[in-house]
């Protein structure tokens, strides 16, 4: 078989299955940026590249797909990381004007091109580790203008860095000063002035929203679902992080990708993501950055066969975070997931909290999108604490 790439001499953590799916003999051959063949070496057909990277026994990954970012922001939230220091919590700074208000203060303040300067270091972080696919949410414009252009922002993002990046209008986030009182008008606003001018851009993949006290109510929740139906747009949804107001159950019912957070889920909701395939995102940064004592109910989640994905959160008020590599470190220590299961949180089911089928393991037909590591076994990637393995990253066969 003629193909563009071959990697050879690999072990290959293909993520294909239930768990690693660990081929230590491996070879991965690719043409036009897919996988042609993964697997190994010794049931590989003949494969004849002109070009022959020998991988001298080094892991190869799939390439690490970071589902829940807010990597476009301006400015940053240390002064009330100050405040939280002395006693103030998350949610009396966000009902005092802070929080994500504030952020959005920023944001407004900044134009197309110093949101996309401000947020390539922290792409650029999240790359150095092996990341070739990024989510990235609007939500601190908040207003028709601001959400599109964090939106535009996130797109050219892409065509900055070799990197996928899947966009997520987030209107829905928290009240702007604007709407004060009122957050059913603004919901209106959303649904039929910006959301509608987004879609016909083509600026989303996805919508989501923040259902909890300090944002938004399940029925507030709802018309943003709807309205992302009536557009043809998958959903997500910020559920169950402080409390329980069912926002799982009703992403679930809305077929939604994934639902994030989820330190407050009951039973009800577990069971709902599990009939409706919906992922339950981890956020392990946010959880010990607010230093929430609640645990996700992950035996349940687990029992449940719900799939279980990981992500960075990256953002500037709960999760300044830009390691995925530690999300799996904190995923492991402070949920007690498996390395299997962390390493499939940010493959397989952070593919599949995206909607993408095309990627998160290695077999024929998907993307040739990789991580190749200085590691002797797939654990030392969850193991280690602020060390970088990573000997080389390819994305799309490049
Ligand atoms: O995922 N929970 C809501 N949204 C973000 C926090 C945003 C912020 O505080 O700026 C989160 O934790
Ligand atoms: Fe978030």
């Amino acid at each position: 078989m003629r193909c563009d790439t071959i990697w050879k001499d690999a072990r290959l953590a293909t993520m294909v299955g239930d768990g690693i799916g660990v081929v230590e003999r491996g070879i991965i051959a690719a043409s036009d940026g897919k996988i042609v063949y993964a697997g190994a070496v010794d049931d590989a057909p003949g494969l004849d590249a002109p070009r022959v990277v020998d991988c001298e026994g080094r892991w190869i990954t799939p390439g690490l797909i970071d589902c829940h970012t807010h990597l476009i922001h301006g400015g940053d939230r240390a002064a009330e990381f100050e405040m939280r220091l002395d006693g103030a919590s998350y949610e009396q700074i966000a009902r005092t004007g802070g929080g994500i208000v504030s952020t959005m203060r920023a944001t407004r303040a900044a134009n197309e091109a110093e949101l996309v300067a401000s947020a390539l270091p922290r792409l650029d972080a999240l790359i150095a580790e092996g990341v070739t696919t990024v989510e990235v949410k609007s939500g601190y414009g908040l207003d028709r203008e601001t959400e599109i252009c964090m939106l535009r922002a996130a797109r050219r993002l892409s065509s900055e860095r070799p990197v996928s990046v899947a966009t997520t209008f987030l209107g829905a986030h928290a009240l702007p000063p604007e709407y004060a009182g009122d957050a059913d008008a603004y919901v209106t606003m959303l649904c039929d002035e910006v959301l509608p001018e987004i879609a016909a851009l083509g600026l989303a993949d996805a919508v989501d929203a923040f259902c909890e006290g300090i944002g938004f109510t399940p029925p507030q929740t709802e018309r943003m679902f709807s309205a992302a139906a009536r557009h043809g747009l998958p959903v997500k949804l910020h559920a169950e992080q402080l409390s329980n107001l069912h926002g799982a159950a009703l992403a679930a019912h809305h077929g939604a990708l994934s639902a994030d957070h989820l330190e407050f889920l009951d039973e009800t909701g577990i069971a709902a993501m599990a009939a409706s395939g919906t992922v339950a995102t981890l956020l392990p940064g946010a959880y010990y950055f607010v230093r929430e004592t609640r645990l996700p109910p992950i035996e349940a989640l687990r029992a449940a066969g719900v799939p279980i994905a990981l992500a960075t959160d990256c953002n500037p008020g709960t999760s300044p975070l830009t390691s995925l590599l530690l999300v799996m470190n904190m995923g492991a220590t402070l949920f007690r997931l498996t390395v299997a299961e962390c390493l499939a949180g940010v493959t397989r089911n952070a593919a599949r909290a995206l909607g993408l089928a095309d990627r998160g393991t290695l077999e024929a037909g998907k993307r040739c999108d990789l991580a190749i590591w200085d590691v002797e076994r797939p654990a030392e990637l969850v193991y280690r604490m602020g060390f970088n393995p990573l000997h080389a990253r390819i994305w799309s066969g490049q």
